[in-house]
């Protein structure tokens, strides 16, 4: 019986002919997918790369909560245009603490993911509590009421204990401080500043809002923002990656 022969068996039969069919997506589905459980890293490990601190956590919560995602991305192609507007293009390995990833898909307001130090915190300030002051035409709507809104320090800590279970590295010190450096990072004459340093690396210490007393949702989230796309070094990265 030559090969034909036997193939007309398939093509005679439609119950063998989806059996073969499963069998060979089976095949092909596994040479795939089972590497992706042994390989060290199916994300490249980025220097510089660290998990939200406490107050950039809140201010993400807020970035969430009021929907910024809907006209905003964080995700920036590897495409000439995207680059020259926006910047280097974006990591997996930048958004690998994120749960959930904000890349987004819509752009009704240019992409967020290389914000961080574009603008000082008194830009954001205005900007958020209403954008038209800055842009006469901008259709972003005015988060003024995020001023009045202090951030909930006691729940934190939680928060960061549910991300551990799911893989973000906080270690306990981390956890067991974070609503002491929530404050501090508000806060530069804060004793706890000098230690909150210590547990989170380039993390900016500073009054965001600008006004005195507790964190307030608009600092968390000009933290946040502030440290967008801030945290690789794309000069060093970029010679790693020629030495490749
Ligand atoms: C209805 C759509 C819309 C929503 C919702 C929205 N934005 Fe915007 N955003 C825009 C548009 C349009 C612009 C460009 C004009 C301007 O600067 O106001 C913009 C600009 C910005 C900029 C300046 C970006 C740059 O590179 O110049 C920041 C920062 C920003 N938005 C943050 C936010 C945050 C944070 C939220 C959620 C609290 C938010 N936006 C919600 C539409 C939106």
């Amino acid at each position: 019986m030559s090969f034909w022969t036997r193939h007309q068996v398939f093509e005679k039969n439609s119950i063998i002919l989806v059996v073969g069919i499963l069998l060979v997506i089976a095949i092909g589905g596994l040479v795939e997918i089972t590497p992706l459980f042994y390989l060290k890293s199916t994300i490249e490990v980025v220097d510089g790369v660290r998990p939200y601190t406490p107050l950039e956590l809140a201010g993400r919560n807020v970035y969430v909560r009021e929907g910024c995602y809907l006209c905003h991305s964080q995700m920036i192609r590897p495409l000439r245009d995207e680059v020259e507007r926006y910047g280097h293009f974006s990591l997996a390995a930048e958004s690998m603490y994120d749960h959930p990833f904000q890349w987004g898909s819509k752009r009704t307001g240019p992409d967020l993911a290389r914000v961080g130090a574009k603008y000082s915190d008194d830009w954001h300030v205005t900007h958020l509590t209403n954008p038209r002051a800055i842009v006469p035409q901008s259709v972003m709507p005015g988060y003024p009421f995020l001023a009045a809104n202090e951030v909930d320090p006691d729940t934190i800590a939680d928060h960061m204990r549910t991300l551990r279970m799911v893989g973000t590295p906080y270690t306990d010190d981390q956890i067991a401080n974070a609503a002491a450096d929530m404050k501090a990072q508000a806060d530069p004459d804060n004793p706890g500043a000098d230690a909150f340093a210590k547990r989170y690396a380039k993390a900016a210490v500073r009054n965001f809002d600008g006004k005195p007393g507790a964190p307030t949702e608009m600092d968390a989230l000009i933290a946040y923002l502030q440290m967008l796309g801030t945290l690789v070094d794309f000069k060093l990265y970029n010679e790693k990656a020629n030495l490749r």
